[in-house]
Parts: C-alpha cells; sequence; structure tokens
C-alpha cells in the first residue's frame, strides 16, 4: 500500500448493482446478492491490510427495500442469516467488531437474533469496526433521536432550550461512530438513496460504475487514491 496516502478512518459504501450483475449474465436476481456478499465478506477481510480504517459501515438494506418481491426479501434475509454463520470466525480471527444500525426491531427474528448474537459476541474485539446498515433508513434515523429527544423533554429529562447538533448526534443509532469522511457508491447512481442524511454532511463522494460483486480491494484502494486528491473545507478557506 502507497504509504503517503491519508487513509479516511471511516469509509461508508451503498453496495449496489447487485441486480445489474446478475442481469448481465442471464442470472437470477438473487445470485447477484450472493456474489455481493461474496464481495462484501472480501472487503472485510482486506480490512487488515487498510490500516487506518477504524470503521467502515455497509448499506446491505434500506427502510425502502421492503417494497421488494417477498422471493428477493427472503432470499436477501436467508443469506444475511448464511453470511453471519459463514464469518463470525473472520471477525474474531480479525479482532474486528460488528455494529448494526437500523431499525433492528423490525427485521425478521432468525437474522434479528443472529445479528445480536454476533454483536454481542464481537464487541470486546479491539480492532476496525464494520458496521451493517439492515431496515435502514436515515430519516427514520433521525426521526427515532428526535422522538427519543422528545420523551426526555415531555418527562423534564431535557430542556428543550439545551438541543443543538451536538446534542441532537447523541441520539442517532451510533453515536460512537464518527462521521464517514468517505462515501463511496458503486454502480454509478448519483443519489444517497437515504444513506446516512445526517453523518455524511461533510462526506468526501465516490461513485464508481463499478457493480457491487466486482468491486474488490483495488476498487476501493482507487477511491482511497481519488479521496486523497480531494481539498476538504468544511466551509472554510
Ligand atoms: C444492491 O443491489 C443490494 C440491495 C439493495 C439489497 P440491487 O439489488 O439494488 O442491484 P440493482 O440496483 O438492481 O442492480
Ligand atoms: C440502495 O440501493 C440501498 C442499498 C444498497 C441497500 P437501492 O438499489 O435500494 O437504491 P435505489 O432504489 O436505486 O435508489
Ligand atoms: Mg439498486
Amino acid at each position: 500500500m502507497e504509504n503517503d496516502l491519508v487513509i479516511p478512518q471511516h469509509i461508508a459504501i451503498i453496495m449496489d448493482g447487485n441486480g445489474r450483475w446478475a442481469a448481465k449474465r442471464s442470472l437470477e436476481r438473487c445470485e447477484g446478492h450472493r456474489m455481493g456478499a461474496e464481495a462484501l465478506k472480501n472487503l472485510i477481510e482486506s480490512m487488515k491490510d487498510l490500516p487506518g480504517v477504524k470503521y467502515m459501515s455497509f448499506y446491505a438494506f434500506s427502510t425502502e427495500n421492503w417494497k421488494r418481491s417477498e422471493e428477493e426479501v427472503s432470499a436477501l434475509m436467508h443469506l444475511l442469516v448464511e453470511f453471519l454463520d459463514a464469518n463470525l470466525a473472520l471477525f474474531m480471527e480479525n479482532d474486528l467488531k460488528l455494529l448494526v444500525t437500523g431499525r433492528l426491531e423490525g427485521m425478521p427474528e432468525e437474522p434479528r437474533i443472529k445479528l445480536k448474537e454476533a454483536v454481542n459476541k464481537t464487541k470486546d474485539n479491539q480492532g476496525p469496526c464494520v458496521i451493517i446498515a439492515l431496515n435502514y433508513g436515515g430519516r427514520s434515523e433521525i426521526a427515532d433521536a428526535a422522538k427519543a429527544i422528545a420523551r426526555k423533554v415531555a418527562k423534564g429529562e431535557l430542556d428543550a432550550e439545551s438541543i443543538d447538533e451536538k446534542l441532537f448526534a447523541e441520539y442517532l443509532y451510533n453515536p460512537q461512530v464518527p462521521d464517514p469522511d468517505l462515501l463511496i457508491r458503486t454502480s454509478g447512481e448519483l443519489r444517497l438513496s437515504n444513506f446516512l442524511l445526517w453523518e455524511i454532511s461533510y462526506s468526501e463522494i465516490y461513485v464508481t460504475d463499478t457493480l457491487w460483486p466486482d468491486f474488490d480491494k483495488n476498487e476501493l484502494m482507487e477511491a482511497i487514491k481519488a479521496f486523497n486528491k480531494r481539498s476538504r473545507r468544511f466551509g472554510g478557506r
């Protein structure tokens, strides 16, 4: 790895294009998702070669993805369970911590239980953190934070005047995780699709036409190189 590169400490990825990957090969969409899960595993494995990356967030299932066919949704949930069963050892070997973001209570029981177990088993690991976004919506996350804050105000535990950006952010799903430095979207779409709306205010955005199942460590290095050419000003000069 190039030594002089600044490595973003938090990289968030919108893993898009599994369906197109499958369509190009006249395969079922589910085959694309299967290869997508393989790409995810490989990328997580490569985190050990990217010292400096402390958090990687992966958008795996949005609050809008329930609109898909029952067949596709259940295949995705099944794949998730398989993924957790197959890769918990990888998390332990690499000292990786797993976190989940999203409305976990709205997930089907089997993946929900497996996720909780995996989060619990990896909670004392000291290495980088892998965050999987499931039943995640940026607007839901903001609405849920607003609800939690409103409840505290109603109970008299919080003064409405004390609500500012810093306090609000403490009510997001994973307040301990710093905002992403770099947001990557695969498959070329120039939109956020409701991912991390609060957290990406000042993230650098990198879009590649590569379909998610073809995205690998080399592609990630290309994104990190592009990130290094950006001048982050945060509104200053
Ligand atoms: C991303 O791939 C996976 C999920 C959204 C679950 P898609 O299934 O959206 O693939 P395309 O966009 O149809 O190619
Ligand atoms: C975004 O991809 C969600 C995930 C990658 C999980 P979509 O395929 O759902 O997004 P749209 O529909 O193209 O905006
Ligand atoms: Mg898509």
